[in-house]
């Protein structure tokens, strides 16, 4: 692998990224830096966490003058919190060269972005609506920008964005360059770079998985009403250092952290029907580690880059395979190890196999804990706490106490009795989830062309592939 200082950048971009901590290039940013330096427009797909962002956000710094009032470069992301972590990235590429990244969202004060952008950051990063706000409110010109950068490219076209970003891409010169990233590429992304795109190069980081290897996965066949009481047990036995549970709806991410926190668990929800100052705060306390819990909606499946996040649980089986890459890749990043887990109940076991199938990786199915292995999980996780503070040797203050307590009490029974204190035994607590019916998967609109382009060489005659798993396998396009 390359080192950045031999990808031939300037000095200041050299001198930023070895202030970021990085050494080598990953894949995605060794293949595309050149092509985009060049002026290419690319399609880049690479597994999650694996430095998509400064794969654009290098040469897209790189590539801007610094001495400029207009928007040069324009970034568009699916969710607001993705908005402010890549333009916090790409201020972090540019620290030394001057180069200014400004978010631009929803739920923020128009009037301060209004301000903001009177001091004319070369760089804006923005969800789709507010983008479009500003269009029509003249506060942001595009007439400028060099480079578009579609981040999660797919996501914003599910989301049915895909109105707003053919809005914008058509307000922006078309002598632009245009660079879309994600770490899921379906079919209905060509359509849009036909129509969008210039010769566009696709770089694919050819893995033979999607996901990551080094984020183990694993799935528990249970009854919806079990969930919960599982989803404790999995908490005891294994103590994520951070962990992320999805949900599937609001409402069922609101009853999840709620319940959680009766049985003396630390989250905090994240989902669309918060405040965005909520959202922010909740966001904050969960990248600083004081909740060691985030239960959230897809809002936070895509592009979120949290270090610490050792577990990902799927309370509910994602919509589609493509949501499972995405969250599951919240962990595992930058090479760390991970492990995602998800419950399916009996009638989604379906769901579960074309996930595998398109992902090509099959998730290890795990029994249920019982209580007594939750127990055990907590106790060796107390015995683990207290040998990590006798090998720390900063004990001396206590000693007199201790031997004190000696003479009185036999050593097997204080040292029970401190080992009892730190374990978490089970929490009973009654909570209240509302039950979940099974949905189906969600299948992309593609029109008969595109499916046909799709094809394999070689299909069978009819064109279509014998198990259903398969059909829908090559639909998703990874
Ligand atoms: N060359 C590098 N060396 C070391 N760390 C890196 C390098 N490039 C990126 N990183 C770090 O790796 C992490 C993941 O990067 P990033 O968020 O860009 O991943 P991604 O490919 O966009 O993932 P996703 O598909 O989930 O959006 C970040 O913390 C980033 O700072
Ligand atoms: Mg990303």
């Amino acid at each position: 692998m390359l080192t950045f200082y031999d990808m031939g950048l300037s000095d200041s971009l050299t001198r930023a990224t070895a202030n970021m901590g990085f050494e080598e290039t990953t894949p995605i940013q060794e293949q595309t830096i050149p092509l985009v330096m060049a002026g290419r427009d690319i399609i880049g797909q690479a597994q999650t966490g694996t430095g998509k962002t400064a794969a654009f956000g290098i040469p897209l710094v790189e590539k801007i003058e610094v001495k400029t009032d207009a928007v040069k470069g324009l970034v568009v992301t699916p969710t607001r919190e993705l908005a402010v972590q890549v333009a916090e990235e790409i201020n972090r590429i540019g620290q030394f060269k001057g180069v200014r990244a400004l978010p631009i969202y929803g739920g923020q004060d128009i009037n301060r972005q209004i301000r903001a952008l009177k001091n004319k950051p070369q760089i804006i990063v923005g969800t789709p609506g507010r983008l479009m706000d500003h269009m029509r409110r003249r506060t942001i010109r595009l007439q400028q920008v060099a480079v578009v950068v579609l981040d999660e490219a797919d996501e914003m076209l599910n989301m049915g964005f895909k109105e707003d970003i053919e809005n914008i891409l058509r307000d922006v010169p078309e002598e632009r360059q245009t660079l879309l990233f994600s770490a899921t590429m379906p079919q209905p992304i060509q359509g849009l770079a036909r129509n969008y795109m210039k010769d566009p190069e696709l770089i694919r980081i050819k893995t033979r998985e999607v996901t990551v290897p080094n984020t183990e996965q694993n799935y528990y066949e249970v009854h919806d009403k079990q969930k919960f009481d599982v989803l404790c047990r999995l908490l005891d036995i294994q103590s994520p250092e951070l962990a992320i549970i999805f949900g599937r709806t609001k409402r069922r991410v609101d009853e999840l952290f709620e319940a959680l926190n009766k049985r003396g668990y630390s989250a905090e929800a994240i989902h669309g029907d918060l405040t965005q100052a909520k959202r922010d705060s909740v966001l904050r306390h969960f990248r600083e580690g004081s909740t060691e819990i985030l239960v959230a909606t897809d809002v936070a499946a895509r592009g979120l880059d949290i270090s610490g996040v050792t577990h990902v649980y799927n309370f509910d089986i994602p919509q589609d395979p493509e949501g499972y890459v995405h969250r599951i890749g919240r962990t595992g990043r930058a090479g760390k190890p991970g492990l995602a887990v998800t419950f399916v109940t009996p009638r989604e076991l379906g769901q579960l196999r074309l996930i595998e199938q398109v992902t090509k990786k099959k998730m290890v199915r795990k029994h249920v804990p019982t209580i007594n292995e939750a127990i055990e999980g907590q106790q060796r996780l107390a015995v683990e706490k207290l040998l990590q503070v006798v090998e720390e040797g900063e004990t001396h203050q206590y000693n007199k106490l201790a031997a004190g307590l000696l003479e009185e009490t036999d050593s097997v029974s204080l040292l029970a009795a401190a080992l009892k204190l730190l374990t978490k035994e089970p929490d009973t607590t009654q909570v209240r989830l509302t039950e979940e019916t099974s949905w189906r998967m969600r299948k992309p609109a593609f029109d008969k062309r595109e499916r046909q382009g799709f094809q394999r060489k070689g299909a069978h005659k009819g064109g279509r592939p014998h198990n259903k798993g398969q059909r829908q396998a090559k639909k998703f396009g990874f």
